[in-house]
């Protein structure tokens, strides 16, 4: 196989072509020797994905563009080694399919379901060191990198991680897969995991009318003969996976040329981003991410001008191509009715239709008066609430919601329906970086958004 495709080599790509650009949030690690060994084994592994899983991806994320799909991206801020269960992706799976079936119903359209999993071990750090009783050690940079112990054997860069992660990879991949066409994600059970979830919730009653609107649905369907037994769309579902292509090394390893097209791929992941620190036009991880052919992503913070956004969008989508782009805005509660709609604008008026979906956590971190990290419920709310009234003020779409969620009940955000109050994080705070949504409360978030999209359609069509 060569390893460069013709039309990369015309256009001065390479898969190593980053590393000729100042990069940011490197590791350093202490034997290159050991980390050209790894990255040729790397090399050497199977894809984990399949490049055609990429284009229908892209396919599906073009129709969400348009308005005719709404996207659910969420998942872990870091996956861990030592958190590697099948009951873990289990229960996160579930969740993202439980709020799917909201979101589907209320938006009256197909959600595309893109978990921050099977390889979102890479982490970007505000800072390069962490001090903790006067002792000062290089930062934990995810477990793909070094350990999250705070000591000095645990934060050396070993490139050995990426073969651990490699195979976890594989792994989750192997069960999600199993998950979404084996019968575990058939309609009528997720269904009825939600009226289960219903029952119990505070606002149960609020939730009750949309959710038995639900079960007349599927007993209509069923009456018509649409059944799991013969209606593969109501037994299995489609999910895809995706992390931040922040490791390039690893990145690149797993970059190959998809034969049927000539292309190259990632195949670490269907969809890649990258992240708000690392999204400089002359930067390595634009390059890297300009040659590979999947549907990618970019943050947008509030820090990211006019300007600069649409010269990333002329490096990384030249051609303008359907569902190639996804623009990550993560603004805040208190900027995004600011900061978004000059840059919804000059989108539009560049002729550009990415897909605009919500990161409604990475801009509403808060430390509390105990030093622990959170967020406000309330505020991941206000965001979207804020990022929906710009696309609506803008007549342009509003494409899904990325979010930090887990299917276990930690104590990391607080509010919600449940009231969880800053006394109460201590109870299971188990994130190994930003604190997630639990399940109830990604549940809750989903009810909210469905109401929001149901409304605004009404709306629209009252227009
Ligand atoms: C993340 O998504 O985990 C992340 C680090 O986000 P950002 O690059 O937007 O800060
Ligand atoms: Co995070």
């Amino acid at each position: 196989m060569d390893t460069i495709s013709p039309a990369a080599l015309s256009s001065g790509w390479t898969p190593d072509s980053w590393r000729a650009r100042p990069i940011r949030q490197v590791p350093s690690y202490p034997n290159p020797d050991k980390l050209a060994a790894m990255e040729a084994r790397l090399a050497r592994f199977p894809p984990l994905v399949f490049a055609g899983e990429a284009r229908n991806l892209k396919a599906h994320l073009a129709r969400a563009a348009r308005g005719q799909a709404f996207v659910l991206q969420g998942g872990d801020c870091a996956e861990s080694f030592g958190d590697f269960t099948a009951n873990i992706i289990r229960d996160t799976f579930r969740v993202l399919l439980q709020m799917s079936v909201v979101l589907t119903f209320g938006g009256a359209m197909p959600v595309v379901k893109l978990g921050r999993m099977a390889g979102q071990f890479a982490k970007p750090r505000s800072s390069e060191t962490e001090s903790q009783g006067g002792v000062t050690l290089p930062s934990y940079r995810g477990d793909i990198i070094n350990g999250p112990e705070f000591s000095e054997a645990a934060r050396i860069p070993d490139p050995s991680r990426m073969e651990f992660a490699y195979f976890q990879s594989a792994g989750t991949l192997n069960l999600l897969r199993a998950f979404a066409s084996g019968g575990y994600a058939d309609l009528h059970e997720v269904h009825r995991w939600n009226l289960d979830f219903v029952e119990k919730s505070p606002l149960a009653a609020k939730y009750r009318e949309l959710s038995s609107r639900i079960d007349e649905t599927l007993g209509f369907m069923a009456a018509c003969g649409l059944t799991s037994a013969d209606t593969p769309q109501i037994r299995e579902t489609d999910f895809y996976t995706s992390h931040e292509a922040l490791l390039l090394p690893y990145e690149q390893a797993l970059t190959r040329i998809d034969s049927t097209s000539g292309d190259h791929y990632a195949c670490s992941a269907h969809f890649l981003w990258i992240g708000d620190r690392t999204r400089q036009p002359d930067g390595a991880h634009v390059e890297f991410m300009r040659g590979i052919k999947n549907p990618i992503g970019i943050k947008v913070g509030p820090s990211l001008g006019v300007d600069e956004l649409l010269r990333l969008m002329d490096l990384l989508d030249p051609q303008n191509e359907p569902g190639r782009l996804t623009l990550i805005s993560r603004m805040g509660a208190a900027k995004v009715g600011e900061a978004l709609p000059p840059l919804l604008r000059a989108v539009k008026r560049a002729g550009r239709q990415p897909v605009w979906l919500c990161d409604a956590m990475h801009g509403n971190g808060i430390t509390t008066a105990a030093k622990v990290k959170t967020r406000r419920f309330d505020d991941i709310l206000a965001e979207l609430r804020g990022f929906f009234d710009a696309h609506e003020a803008e007549g342009t779409i509003a494409g899904g919601a990325h979010l930090e969620m887990t299917g276990r009940n930690v104590t990391e955000c607080v509010g919600g329906a449940r009231g969880l109050s800053e006394d109460d994080l201590g109870a299971r705070y188990e994130t190994f970086c930003d604190p997630r949504l639990n399940a109830e409360q990604s549940l809750e978030l989903a009810f909210y958004l469905a109401e929001e999209l149901k409304s605004r359609r009404a709306s629209k069509a009252a227009a």
